[in-house]
C-alpha cells in the first residue's frame, strides 16, 4: 500500500497565481521561500566557461568536498573530513538520503508542529512513523529539550530546523546544547536541517555538529547561496553511516548536476554579493514586522533568520486555505496556508515569505492593510 501523502497547498494557491496573472493580474509571490536574486554573478560566469569544455558525466566534485569542510571549519570551528560530504540535488534527496541510510521502516522520529511540509510527508512515504511535537508561541514554535525528555518512549531519531520553516525561529546555543545531551543519554539519533543557515538577523546559527558530531546534517545551496534551480545541496553522514549513505546515494540519486557543482564552488566565495541579499531580507522583515500590528496581527514570534512570518490568523478565519485563496484573488498577495505545516492548529496560521524585493513588500502592505482591515469589521 503506498502512503497517504498530503499535497502541497502552497503549490495550489501558486498555480492560482500564475493562472491570474495569465489573465494580466499583479500577483506578489509570497508563497514559496524561493529568492528572487539568482545565483552570484561569478558562479553564472563559470558556468557560462565550464559549459564549452566540460563533458558533464556523473560526477562528485573534490574541490567543492574540500571547500565545504572549509566552509565549516570557518563558519562553525568543526573540523570534518570533505569525504563525509555527499552531494546530492538539493536538500530534499539529502532529507531521504539521511532518514533512508541512518533509520529503518517503522522508525519514530519527532519533529516540531509546525514544520517544513515534507518532513511528515517524506516520513510517511519511508514507512516511518512522525512524533509530531506540538510546539507553540511560547517556545517560539521550537522543539525544547524538556520536550524531547518527556516523550515516552524516546523516538529513534529527531528532525531539528533552526533556523525553521514556516517560522523562521532559531533555537539558542545553550537549548541546543541540551537537546544535544539529551539525544545523547536518551540514544536519539538527530538529523539537523541547516538549509537557512546564512539568513539570519541576530547571531550566526549553530550547527548541529558543534554539540554532536555523530549528527546527520543537511543543507543546500537553495537559500543563502540563492540557486533553487541549480539543484544542489549535500548530505553530511556521521562516520559510523558514510558506507551504508553511500551505497544508497549511488542506488537512488547517483551524482547531482556537474555544472551546478562548478557553480556552487564559485558561490562560496561569493559572500559579498550574497550578505547583500541578507540586508535585503532584513530590510524586508522590518517592513513586515513594524505592518504587521496595522494589519491586526500580533500573535508571532518574530523571526531571527530564513525569511517567513507565521502570523495566527485565528480571529480572521478558521480555514487557511479559503483565506489564502481570497487574499489572492482580492490584493493579488500569494501566501501559504498554515495547513502545510501544522495538519492540527495550521488552519488558523498564515505563512507571509519576504523572500521577494523590498519594493514587492512595499506594494504588499499597501495591498493587504485596507483588506485586513475590511475582515476585522
Ligand atoms: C526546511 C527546508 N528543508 C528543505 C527544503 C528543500 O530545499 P531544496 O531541496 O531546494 O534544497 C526546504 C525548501 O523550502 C525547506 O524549507
Amino acid at each position: 500500500m503506498t502512503a497517504d501523502i498530503a499535497p502541497f497547498y502552497a503549490i495550489e494557491i501558486s498555480r492560482l497565481a500564475h493562472a491570474l496573472k495569465d489573465q494580466g493580474r499583479s500577483i506578489i509571490h509570497m508563497e514559496f521561500g524561493q529568492p528572487s536574486t539568482g545565483a552570484p554573478k561569478a558562479a553564472i560566469e563559470a558556468a557560462h566557461r565550464i559549459l564549452d569544455s566540460d563533458g558533464m558525466g556523473y560526477w562528485e566534485s573534490t574541490p567543492l568536498k574540500a571547500r565545504l569542510a572549509k566552509h565549516y571549519l570557518d563558519s562553525y570551528g568543526v573540523s570534518v573530513d570533505p569525504e563525509r560530504f555527499i552531494l546530492t540535488c538539493g536538500a530534499s534527496p539529502a532529507l531521504v538520503l539521511a532518514l533512508s541510510a541512518g533509520f529503518r521502516p517503522g522508525a519514530r522520529i519527532a519533529l516540531a508542529r509546525p514544520g517544513y511540509v515534507a518532513y511528515r510527508n517524506v516520513l510517511k512515504a519511508l514507512n516511518m512513523v512522525p512524533v509530531e511535537i506540538p510546539c507553540g508561541p511560547e517556545v517560539r514554535f521550537q522543539l525544547t529539550a524538556e520536550a524531547l525528555s518527556a516523550l515516552d518512549p524516546a523516538p529513534d531519531g529527531v528532525i531539528i530546523a533552526s533556523p525553521a520553516n514556516p517560522t523562521g525561529t532559531v533555537i539558542g546555543p545553550d537549548e541546543l546544547k541540551a537537546i544535544a545531551e539529551v539525544c545523547r543519554l536518551r540514544g536519539i539519533r538527530i538529523l539537523s536541517d541547516e538549509i537557512y543557515h546564512g539568513l539570519t538577523y541576530e547571531a550566526p546559527a549553530r550547527s548541529l555538529l558543534e554539540d554532536a558530531p555523530d549528527a546527520w546534517v543537511v543543507s543546500s545551496f537553495s537559500k543563502y547561496f540563492s540557486m533553487v534551480g541549480w539543484r544542489l545541496g549535500w548530505c553530511l553522514a556521521p562516520e559510523s553511516h558514510l558506507a551504508a549513505a553511500r551505497a544508497y546515494v549511488g542506488n537512488l540519486f547517483l551524482t547531482a548536476p556537474s555544472l551546478s557543482q562548478h557553480a556552487g564552488l564559485i558561490a562560496l566565495d561569493s559572500r559579498s554579493e550574497l550578505d547583500g541579499h541578507v540586508e535585503t531580507y532584513r530590510r524586508n522583515r522590518r517592513l513586515l514586522l513594524d505592518a504587521l500590528p496595522q494589519l491586526g496581527l500580533s500573535r508571532i514570534a518574530p523571526p531571527d533568520g530564513a525569511f517567513y512570518i507565521y502570523a495566527d490568523i485565528g480571529h480572521l478565519t478558521d480555514d487557511s486555505l479559503s483565506f489564502c485563496k481570497e487574499l489572492l484573488n482580492d490584493t493579488g498577495v500569494c501566501t501559504a496556508p498554515g495547513i502545510d505545516f501544522d495538519p492540527v492548529e495550521g488552519h488558523r496560521f498564515i505563512r507571509f515569505s519576504f523572500a521577494v524585493s523590498t519594493a514587492e513588500v512595499e506594494d504588499a502592505i499597501t495591498r493587504m492593510v485596507p483588506w485586513f482591515k475590511a475582515k476585522s469589521l
